[in-house]
């Protein structure tokens, strides 16, 4: 019977040390220690041995059960201490994994040359002035000498909101407002920048775009003045080999009027595609700003002269990137947004 406790109590001892979880533990308990297990059964079997061996092997018999309580017990506490242990391993952070990729945005192709329209004005001296998008007929019509029923308002077919009010078909009105302003001190030099509404909608028509109005007012400024200014923001905008030309035209607010055309930047004026063999390109409307523009925005004709001219946004974007499609402009579509820095 010793023989048979120590070869338990070796068994046992095995066991436990290769027993990796609670679960097996608790087999172990059941399978030595419980109501059928091993030792449990030697324990019972004690009566069946001679009276004078029984108290030496019951002492060893129950020493073993507490040896045995003892040794589950500790693996049991090991078990727990290095399970603790490994779940720390898992959930420990590591710093030097790298980070989730944070996409940094970068600006709308309308607005980097927006930007940059922008910065050589200011360079030359103007200052950036702006108006409501929902602009009175007043101002955007009857103050640039565009009166109820001339036909030129057909040549911005307009979204009204009521009679009086509408949504600015350009950004000439803030020539007037600026005008009102200073009047009657000079110079005056700005440029407006801001979206304009027509009713248009195809490849190269947007009911929404963009324009830059420019103007300047003083004592003796000259149609070479326009063409000087428009001559050197086009080498800016696209290289210094830049020629302009200016072809006559009608608005009513300018006296003269002129359409400018820049030298083709795809051809270089030899004829392309893309300027119709005409080797120019349209950008823009200019002119002189008209007498009568200047005398209801309270200065005086005879003492002060200006030019002023509307450029499209838009139109300049799409030559400087070749987008040969103004809706990309508004698609929201990454793909596009993405090629521009
Ligand atoms: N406002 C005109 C247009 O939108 C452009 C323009 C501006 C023409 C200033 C002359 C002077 O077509």
């Amino acid at each position: 019977m010793l023989t048979r406790l120590d070869g338990l109590e070796q068994e046992a001892r095995e066991a436990a040390s290769s027993a990796g979880d609670l679960r097996e533990i608790q087999n172990l308990r059941l399978r030595y220690l419980g109501k059928k297990g091993e030792l449990t059964l030697m324990l019972r079997a004690l009566a069946q041995i001679p009276a004078a061996e029984r108290p030496m092997v019951g002492k060893r018999a129950n020493a073993l059960r507490d040896t045995l309580e003892q040794l589950f017990q500790d693996r049991e506490a090991h078990i727990k201490k290095s399970t603790a242990g490994s779940r720390w391993e898992r959930e420990r952070i590591d710093v030097t994994l790298p980070g989730y990729p944070f996409a940094l945005g970068q600006r709308h192709p309308l607005t980097i040359v927006l930007d940059e329209i922008k910065e050589i004005f200011i360079g030359l001296g103007f200052q950036v002035a702006t108006g409501p998008e929902i602009e009175s007929d007043y101002y955007n019509f009857e103050a640039l000498n565009i009166p109820e029923d001339h036909p030129a308002r057909d040549m911005q077919d307009s979204f009204y909101f009521t009679r009086r009010f509408l949504l600015r078909t350009h950004t000439s009105p803030v020539q007037v407002r600026a005008m009102e302003m200073q009047a009657p001190r000079l110079p005056l030099r700005i440029i407006a920048p801001g979206k304009v509404y027509r009713r248009d909608d195809d490849a190269t028509h947007s009911p929404m775009f963009h324009q830059v109005e420019g103007l300047a007012v003083d004592r003796g400024i000259t149609f070479a003045d326009l063409k000087g200014t428009l001559l050197l923001f086009a080498r800016e905008m696209f290289g210094p080999r830049q020629r302009i030309r200016l072809r006559p035209s009608y608005f009513p607010f300018t006296e003269p009027s002129a359409e400018v055309d820049i030298s083709c930047i795809i051809c270089a004026g030899e004829g392309c595609r893309v300027c119709s063999q005409s080797g120019w390109l349209e950008i823009l409307g200019a002119g002189l700003v008209h007498p009568r523009v200047l005398e209801v925005s309270g200065y005086d004709p005879r003492e002060a002269t200006g030019f002023a001219f509307g450029m499209g946004v838009e139109r300049i974007a799409m030559l400087k990137y070749r987008v040969d499609d103004l809706r990309l402009f508004f698609s929201g579509d990454l793909r596009f947004l993405k090629q521009f820095r």
